[in-house]
């Protein structure tokens, strides 16, 4: 689903953002990603959507490869994969249900499949009863379940999230991963990145930590000796 070879990111001001990152994920799997401030992780985030690209290494995420990817076939790689960012990133002036709806548009969805896909992901997040509500009227728990509902809402391979309890408290943050680990249940592929030390310690899940560009650990269940993040 996901392959990262011998990754390297310079930034044009000279940054080296990653120095040979390697990890995979297989479909279906579940995985934090964490590390300390400024280590790369929305570097890995904004290089799995395509939105940058290696310096050098291989990157290839559901059956496209993005060392060669050509920009017109980007919308194609965007369909398969969603993304949460921490900010949101809602659009104020439209509603809960509009802001669904226009993720599906983009990509070219059919009335019809509109009108049965958004009612169906916003159930699947709680949200049915705010589809007339437009986000500056929601908490920021809300705000963020929407942000998962566009991001899951045109079926993709890959669930990427940036954060996605960042200005969460503990209990909300807790209800947006298990919503994250509900919808890896229905079978997409999820990686978030989070500082939520504790909750990712509860969980015992994958964790890959990144450190100054680099992995330093992968594995099931703990931070691996890895103190701070
Ligand atoms: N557009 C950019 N141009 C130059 N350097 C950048 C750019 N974006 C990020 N960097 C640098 O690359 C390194 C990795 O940044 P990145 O944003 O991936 O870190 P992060 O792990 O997501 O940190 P945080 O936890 O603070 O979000 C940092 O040294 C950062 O300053
Ligand atoms: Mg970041």
């Amino acid at each position: 689903m996901v392959r990262l070879h011998d990754v390297f990111k310079t930034y044009p001001n000279g940054t080296k953002a990653l120095r040979g990152v390697t990890f995979s994920l297989e479909s279906g799997e579940f995985a934090f990603l964490v590390g300390p401030s400024g280590s790369g992780k929305s570097t890995v985030i904004r290089m799995l959507i395509g939105e940058i690209a290696p310096t050098e290494g291989g990157i290839v995420v559901s059956g496209f490869d993005l060392t060669t990817i050509k920009p017109r076939k980007l919308p194609y790689l965007r369909r398969r994969v969603g993304v949460i960012f921490q900010d949101f990133r809602l659009i104020d002036k439209k509603t809960v249900h509009d802001n669904i709806a226009f993720a599906m548009r983009a990509v070219g969805a059919s009335v019809k499949e509109i009108r049965r896909r958004v009612p169906y992901v916003l159930d699947l997040v709680g949200l049915d009863a705010k589809a007339k509500s437009y986000p500056p009227e929601l908490s920021g728990g809300e705000q963020q379940r929407v942000a998962i509902a566009r991001a899951l809402v045109n079926n993709p391979d890959l669930i990427v999230a940036d954060e996605p309890t960042g200005n969460l408290d503990p209990a909300r943050s807790l209800e947006i991963l298990t919503l994250l680990q509900k919808i890896n249940e229905l079978g997409t592929t999820v990686l978030v990145v989070t500082h939520e030390k504790s909750l990712v310690d509860k969980l015992s899940r994958r964790v890959i930590a990144i450190d100054d560009g680099r992995i330093i650990s992968d594995g099931t269940g703990g931070y691996y000796g890895y103190e701070e993040y």
